[in-house]
């Protein structure tokens, strides 16, 4: 497997808890999450009709998509009702104060 490049996108404070924050990373929008102080990163696009996830309700490690209610868990990109839809997930490094993104998305486990 290729090694991942990772891309520096923001200050670590720049993502409160308990909230998201959208990102450029090369040609990809990535939402970055902070969950009880750890940071999850999932493509900024639901599955269902491109809504920005980064923009939605999060609780616990649950985004609520801001478009319609779909609900997926940040730290596997999975619906939480079902399994017929799931956002690519990118790798998070906290590097000093910087947060770095993957710069393409993880492989499916
Ligand atoms: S676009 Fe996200 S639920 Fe419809």
């Amino acid at each position: 497997m290729e090694e991942l490049v990772f891309v520096r996108v923001a200050s670590r404070t720049e993502i409160p808890p308990g909230e998201g924050r959208s990102f450029s990373v090369g040609a990809y929008d990535v939402a970055v999450f902070d969950v009880d102080g750890r940071l999850f990163a999932i493509e900024n696009s639901c599955p269902h009709q491109g809504g920005p996830i980064a923009d939605g309700y999060l609780e616990g490690p649950v985004v609520t998509c801001p478009w319609h209610a779909w609900r997926f868990d940040v730290r596997s990109g999975k619906m939480t009702l079902g399994d017929f839809a799931e956002i690519p997930r990118f790798a998070v490094r906290v590097e000093g104060d910087d947060v770095l993104v993957s710069s393409e998305p993880e492989q499916a486990s």
